[in-house]
């Protein structure tokens, strides 16, 4: 496959347009230019500056440690490598705790590069989403194992597993998109739950351990080459069978996800 794929210009729109049309999108984490550069030109729709490079680049054990001054720096590395994907940066912990910091630092991401910002939450972030969404600032919210609060969830646990959990869940991301999320992000639950709430909402629901019927996947980039020291059930290592290297493994991946592959039934919960 020939690179220089992702000339175009990736927007909420395209992302919008896709879901209408039921084809997949394709997104993985990143947190320097130069795999900025191989990701977007390899077709990736989404690039992620997740506040996972805490885990993968920093070596901590959750994402908490991360800071706006770390979230910053590496949107600014990933805004010069884009070559037209679209950016989300996360909004690391505590940095959306009170109306003015979250104006603030969401700002200050957008300034640094981002076309859309990602925070955690169910129901509480509402408000939040709303504040910034009259503002000018899209949103990305990210529902079901929400590792900024792996201290109150006692673990990256499989997320809504029961029905009364699962059915909150729904309600939560539809509360979410009223407030004005443009995006869904849904982080490891059964693939029925991710289902059931991909259908109930009009705009687009990104997977990572949540099956194969959400509107697109991502990866953190570091699983998807095999690098990362723990390999959860939802992941796969797409150098492994490379034949032409990390460019090999990233068309991989993006050929999967648009061709319904990758989830298979093995990176599913149940
Ligand atoms: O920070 C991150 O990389 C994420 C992924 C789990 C999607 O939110």
């Amino acid at each position: 496959m020939s690179r220089h794929k992702s000339a175009k210009h990736v927007t909420l729109t395209t992302l919008q347009d896709m879901k209408q049309k039921g084809e997949k999108i394709a997104c993985l984490t990143a947190y320097d230019a130069c795999f900025a550069r191989i990701l977007s030109e390899a077709g990736v729709e989404v690039l992620l500056v997740g506040d996972s490079l805490g885990m993968v680049l920093q070596g901590h054990d959750s994402t908490l440690p991360v800071t706006m001054t770390d979230m910053i720096y590496h949107t600014q590395c990933v805004k010069r490598g884009n070559k037209g994907s679209l950016l989300m940066a996360d909004l690391p912990f505590m940095s959306y705790a009170s109306e003015s910091q979250t104006l603030e630092n969401a700002a200050a991401l957008m300034r640094a590069g981002a076309h859309i910002v990602k925070l955690e939450g169910g129901a509480w972030i509402a408000s939040t989403t709303k504040l910034l969404a009259e503002r000018g600032i899209p949103v990305c919210a990210h529902m079901g194992l929400t590792p900024q609060s792996v201290n109150r969830i006692g673990g990256f646990h499989v997320q809504g597993r029961d029905t009364a959990q699962a059915q909150l869940i729904v309600e939560e991301a539809q509360l979410l998109q009223s407030a004005g999320a443009n995006i869904l992000l849904l982080e490891c639950v059964p693939k029925a739950l991710a289902r059931a709430l991909t259908e109930s909402v009009d705009i687009p629901v990104i997977g990572i351990g949540a099956g194969p019927d959400t509107t697109g996947q991502i990866m953190v980039l570091h699983d998807v080459l095999g690098v990362s020291p723990i390999t959860p059930k939802f992941v796969k290592n797409f150098l492994a069978a490379s034949d032409n290297g990390i460019l090999g493994a990233i068309e991989a991946y993006v050929n999967s996800v648009k061709n319904k592959s990758f989830p298979a039934e093995e990176h599913c919960f149940n």
